[in-house]
Order: C-alpha cells, then sequence, then structure tokens
C-alpha cells in the first residue's frame, strides 16, 4: 500500500503543477481542474505505475501518462454528473462540477480535459513509436471503442431507447465499455511505458478487461450498500433506472461475480515479475467501501 499511496501523490503533485498553468479566463482554469483535483482515489494511476513496474518503465514517463489519463477520467466524470446524464450534484464528496461552473462550462471544462490528455501523452518523455501506441489503446478504450459507447448504451438503456436484447447482455456490454475499457487501457499503457513482450501485453489485456468490469459490478453494489457520505457522490441508479449488475443477477451473486473476476484478472498475471503492485490492487477493487 505504501507504493500505491506514492503513486497517488505522484499524480496529485503533477496534477497540481498542471493547474497553475495560467489559462484564460481564470474562472475556466479553474472549472478545468475543480474535479481533477478533488482527490478520486487514483486507481487507474496506481494501474499504470503498477503495470510499468512489469515491463521496468521508468516513472517520469509514467507520471506523465498516469496524470493524462486521470484527467480523461475526470472529463467522464463531469459529464457522467450532467442533469442531461445522470443528474448526480456531489462527486468526490463535493458539489459536481456543474453545480460550482454551471452545465455550459461543466460541459466544457469536460471537453477541454479530453483533449488536454492526448497534449501531454503527446509532450511525454517516450518515444514517438510509444507514444503512439499507448493514443492508439487510449483513443480507441476511452472513445468509440469502449467508455462512449458504453455511456450511450448506458443511457438508452436506461430510458427504454434499446430494445430486444436481454437483461445480460445489455448490462455485460455496458460495464465493459463504459467502464472496464478504460481500466485496460490503464495497465497497458503503463505496460507500454516500458519493455514488454507480447505474452505479457497479451495477459495484461485480459487482466485489465477482468478487474475492469469487476470494478463496475462493485461500483454498483455500493450504489445498493454503499454510505453516501464515504462515496462521496449520491446512489442515484433507482432513481436513474440504470441497469446494474445486483438488478439484473441479484446482490449477493453480484459480489460473488465480481470476486471470480478479479480471481480470474489475478490468475492471468501469476507468475509475472513485480507484480504485487497489481494484485494489491485488484484486491482494493473488490474490498473497497468507496
Ligand atoms: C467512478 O470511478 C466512475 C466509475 C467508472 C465507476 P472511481 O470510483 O474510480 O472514482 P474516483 O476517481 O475514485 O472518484
Ligand atoms: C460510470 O458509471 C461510468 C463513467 C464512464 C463515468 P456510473 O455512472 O455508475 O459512475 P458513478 O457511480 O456516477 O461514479
Ligand atoms: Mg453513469
Ligand atoms: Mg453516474
Ligand atoms: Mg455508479
Amino acid at each position: 500500500m505504501e507504493g500505491l499511496n506514492r503513486y497517488r501523490e505522484m499524480v496529485d503533485s503533477f496534477i497540481d503543477k498542471l493547474s497553475k498553468k495560467a489559462i484564460f479566463p481564470p474562472l475556466f482554469q479553474e472549472a478545468l481542474f475543480y474535479t481533477p483535483k478533488s482527490g478520486g482515489k487514483r486507481i487507474r494511476a496506481m494501474l499504470v505505475f503498477s503495470s510499468g513496474r512489469i515491463t521496468e518503465a521508468e516513472e517520469e514517463p509514467l507520471t506523465f501518462i498516469a496524470s493524462a489519463i486521470e484527467l480523461m477520467h475526470a472529463y467522464s466524470l463531469i459529464h457522467d454528473d450532467l442533469p442531461v446524464m445522470d443528474n448526480d450534484d456531489m462527486r468526490r464528496g463535493k458539489p459536481s462540477n456543474h453545480k460550482v461552473f454551471g452545465e455550459d462550462i461543466a460541459l466544457l471544462a469536460g471537453d477541454g480535459l479530453n483533449t488536454y490528455t492526448f497534449n501531454l501523452i503527446s509532450i511525454a518523455p517516450l518515444s514517438d513509436s510509444k507514444k503512439v501506441e499507448i493514443i492508439k489503446w487510449l483513443s480507441n478504450n476511452a472513445g468509440i471503442g469502449g467508455m462512449v459507447v458504453g455511456q450511450v448504451v448506458d443511457i438508452l438503456t436506461a430510458r427504454g431507447r434499446l430494445n430486444g436484447y436481454s437483461k445480460k447482455r445489455l448490462v455485460n456490454f455496458i460495464h465493459k465499455h463504459k467502464t472496464a475499457k478504460l481500466i485496460q487501457a490503464s495497465v497497458l499503457c503503463g505496460a507500454l511505458c516500458g519493455s514488454p513482450t507480447q505474452d505479457v501485453l497479451e495477459r495484461l489485456e485480459k487482466f485489465g478487461l477482468y478487474l475492469g468490469v469487476a470494478f463496475q459490478i462493485i461500483d454498483d453494489y455500493l450504489d445498493v450498500v454503499g454510505d453516501e457520505k464515504k462515496l462521496g457522490k449520491r446512489k442515484v441508479d433507482e432513481i436513474n433506472n440504470t441497469l446494474t449488475y445486483p438488478k439484473t443477477y441479484g446482490l449477493e451473486k453480484s459480489y460473488t461475480m465480481a470476486q471470480k473476476l478479479k480471481n480470474m484478472a489475478i490468475s492471468e498475471i501469476e507468475g509475472l515479475n513485480n507484480s504485487d503492485g497489481l494484485r494489491q490492487i485488484a484486491k482494493i477493487v473488490v474490498e473497497r467501501d468507496r
């Protein structure tokens, strides 16, 4: 855990430095960094670093990539909380971005973070070929090959605009895309900062997807049994008619499924050198209470 905390601190201080660069107007500068600096768990950043340990990546480029992915994640949260999406007025224990800056500016802050992510990657101290690989994974998995499409299916399903598919098929698609793909990209982009073999990349690809689905199942689980104060956000799945694992499989079975996925993830990385960090994170993902 000590190692993981250090990774979090490195990313927090990197993002803090970015936030001090002047942007006009100052109100927008504040809106851009309000959510990235409001204290998330930094699980994706920890995954970048821990995966980079396996491929002997250096910490400086890992800090760029981990921070870039946390900005991408923050953009997804800002948009996810908007009234046209989940309509959640709390995030990370504070009023959501749009509650402070208005929906117009929150929308644009999300847009700004999305593209800033790729600008940061472009200036990371890595070879051009590594940067292109990282951009390839991230732009696909955060976009129309992942998070964005997952959000589309999440919203259409909740609003009864996508019919003719089974609940099980839909919820699996939603979780894989809206959440697991960005988690998978975090793992792969960390590894790509070093020198991964094809075998390692393939194993990490599976690790990331299994763990990512487990992550969203636990997010759903906590939306039922969790404490809003600890979560720092409102439990809105019921109100929004969001399709979740507990709704599809029941609460107990969902938890068991998350545990099973975590074990499947861990078995993928068995025998890899320096994979303790990833194992620790996998444990945190299912045992967390926020
Ligand atoms: C919340 O992610 C959004 C999901 C994809 C479930 P986290 O639970 O990682 O949120 P933070 O970054 O810790 O606030
Ligand atoms: C998050 O799913 C998906 C994103 C891409 C942000 P949720 O809507 O369940 O996330 P929370 O519960 O608001 O953090
Ligand atoms: Mg949502
Ligand atoms: Mg939400
Ligand atoms: Mg949720």
